[in-house]
């Protein structure tokens, strides 16, 4: 949710500043800006509503004197719609400071109308502007930006990272945050802020992840980390494990092309080092082995596609491990008066590690008296700094707002921590783990052979029904959270409207949607598990047959009983049943991806989304 840069070295700061912003548009798309002190000392500054490109026309059309110090912003409104003028970079102390923001200034109407009372203008509507006249009056009075941050910090209420410019100080970029993410990248003679790593990695791998309530300093040689009271403080060091070609398209027509053609990368990494001769161990769980055999509940808590991700891994848990496992939304959790003590297992999953109802929940559950684990996607982040302990998701980079390999690789890490729980608790047998084993390695196979059987059939199928206005999916079991996902994938890329149902909840109620033309996606599960629980679903097909739906199934090879009531057939290789939404969440993803396209629409960056929600 708004992505943020800053550079300060012997390059152009311009194609630098652009650069991070194109890697972290997946943050929000609504405006871009930036800013720099040019090489006569002056801030120049250019700001435009809509994406970057419409930025970077503007900058070729009428190109800006460039420096060699400077910061950028890509934008998801908050406070004020998406215009030029509540673009960021905020201007200040006579147009001498610009300032960027991340995040929520809760208290900005209280400190807006103090402001006005005092004289100052607003040229936006936005709560960072605040910020920005109160850095600039600041440095007024002290004439330095580091106390001038200093002396704003702690009147700011709620979440955000600020990155700040003067005129009066070329060669420096403060910044601070608090409950927003800024992670600082090291080079030779410069040195780069982002809101992740993609901001810089082309440059540098080597970075630093800025603590929570710290103020940071970069200059082209050095980096300075104090805490809000001015005290010397330590960043944690880490590398970036994948390079600037992971988070380019490479040829791919959209990111999420690129990204569902790596979901057999994404469950074969994050298994990678994880399972040895058939024995799972996950090196990231050591030492855990006595809090995983005192507690008596697990609660997983996440938004969005994680939170579906989250219900799969509560059948493998539970099955695996006996320990009673609820799924909550991280923005319900904290709301209420969980029941939560001591013996209670948070485990949070987040693709970005940003996301801020997550990060609240987890905070939440720690206050009050809760373990906490996070199973992550991205190194250095801040819900994972968090937790007590940590499993990443090796999806590599997810550029694609929507999420679909980091889905694949968050089922995959929850499987392999059931199944070290179930060991440590002595719930599951050597023989079975081992067995369990051999079934997720061969997972990466088998979505491979689902892209390369079903991809060219379902875009077609989307093609076909790009008129379609709604779409229902049916599952049961591990099927039911995979049918939910597949209709929000269709809602957020192809803006259909679409709804995921338990088949067995059909009957009280959603069967009155179901009229002549209906396209109905039904999750099949395997007959050689449950005949019972297959029959089920194959009644819930003729039910909604009988009442003229279109339907298409997603079935296993060689599954016959669904040929005589389906339109159309999507084959997945044969599974053990807890493993089976890894394959069958795979056509969902490619038919969203495929109408959302026939529709003509932008898979990368649907409108109002952004991929890491930083505001509550
Ligand atoms: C946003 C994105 C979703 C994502 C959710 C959780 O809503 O648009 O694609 O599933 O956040 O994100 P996280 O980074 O916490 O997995």
């Amino acid at each position: 949710m708004c992505g943020i840069v800053g550079y300060v070295g012997a390059r152009e700061s311009q194609p630098v500043l652009l650069a991070g912003l194109a890697r972290l548009e997946y943050r929000g798309y609504d405006s871009a800006g930036i800013a720099v002190v040019d090489d006569a000392g002056k801030i120049e500054m250019r700001k435009r509503a809509g994406k970057l490109a419409v930025l970077r026309e503007d900058l070729e059309a009428h190109p800006m004197p460039d420096g060699h110090t400077g910061i950028g912003h890509t934008r998801w409104a908050t406070h004020g719609g998406p215009t030029d003028e509540n673009a960021h970079p905020h201007l200040a102390d006579d147009d001498r400071l610009a300032l960027i923001h991340n995040g929520i200034i809760e208290n900005f109407s209280e400190l807006k109308a103090d402001l006005i009372a005092e004289g100052y203008t607003f040229r936006s509507e936005t709560d960072s502007e605040v910020a920005a006249h109160l850095v600039g009056r600041e440095y007024r009075a002290t004439g330095d930006l580091r106390t001038a941050f200093r002396n704003v910090v702690n009147r700011l209420e709620g979440a955000f990272t600020l990155l700040a410019v003067h005129q009066d100080e070329p060669g420096v970029v403060v910044g601070a945050r608090r409950n927003s993410p800024l992670v600082i990248g090291l080079g030779e003679g410069e040195n780069f802020l982002g809101s992740d790593v993609a901001a810089f990695v082309e440059y540098t791998r080597s970075a630093l992840a800025v603590g929570q309530d710290q103020i940071v300093a970069i200059t082209p040689d050095a980096v300075e980390i104090t805490d809000f009271a001015g005290n010397p403080a330590e960043a944690e060091p880490f590398e970036v494990s994948w390079d600037a070609a992971a988070a380019e398209k490479g040829g791919w027509s959209s990111f999420m092309a690129k990204e569902v053609s790596e979901e057999p990368e994404a469950v074969a990494n994050t298994i990678r080092g994880r399972i040895h001769d058939g024995v799972i161990s996950v090196p990231e769980l050591e030492g855990m082995d006595d809090l995983f055999r005192d507690i008596n509940r697990i609660i997983i808590t996440a938004c969005g596609t994680a939170a579906y991700a989250g219900q799969v891994g509560k059948y493998a848990i539970e099955q695996w491990t006996r320990v009673p496992v609820d799924v909550e939304l991280a923005h319900e959790f904290r709301y209420r008066d969980p029941v939560i003590d001591e013996h209670t297992l948070i485990v949070s999953i987040s693709q970005s590690g940003e996301t801020m109802d997550t990060l609240m929940a987890v905070k939440y559950a720690r206050e009050h008296g809760a373990k906490t684990l996070s199973i992550c996607n991205t190194q250095g982040a801040t819900i994972p700094r968090e937790s007590d302990g940590v499993v990443y998701t090796h999806a590599g980079p997810e550029v694609a707002v929507a999420s679909t390999k980091a889905f694949v690789a968050q089922i995959t890490a929850l499987q392999l921590f059931a199944l070290h729980v179930g060991r440590v608790r002595g719930t599951v047998s050597a023989a079975e783990a081992a067995e369990h084993a051999r079934e997720l390695e061969s997972l990466p196979a088998k979505i491979s052979q689902v892209l390369e059987n079903e991809q060219a059939h379902i875009e077609q199928l989307a093609h076909w029904m790009a008129d379609t206005r709604s779409v229902l999916f049916l599952g049961r079991n591990v099927g039911f959270p995979i049918a939910m996902e597949g209709a929000l994938k269709l809602k957020e890329l192809a803006y259909i409207h679409a709804e995921g149902f338990a088949a067995g909840e059909l009957k009280h109620g959603p069967i009155a949607l179901i009229e002549p033309g209906q396209p109905v996606f039904v999750l099949v599960p395997s007959p050689r598990h449950s005949a019972l629980l297959h029959s089920k679903v194959v009644s819930n097909i003729q039910e909604i047959r009988a009442r003229g739906a279109r339907v298409i199934v997603i079935a296993e090879e060689g599954d016959a009983a669904v040929l005589p009531f389906a339109d159309e057939v999507l084959r997945i290789p044969l599974a053990e049943p807890l493993f089976e939404p890894i394959l069958s969440v795979v056509p969902l993803h490619i038919f969203a991806m495929g109408l959302a396209t026939a529709k003509g629409l932008d898979v990368d960056q649907p409108r109002n989304l952004a991929k890491s929600v930083t505001v509550e």
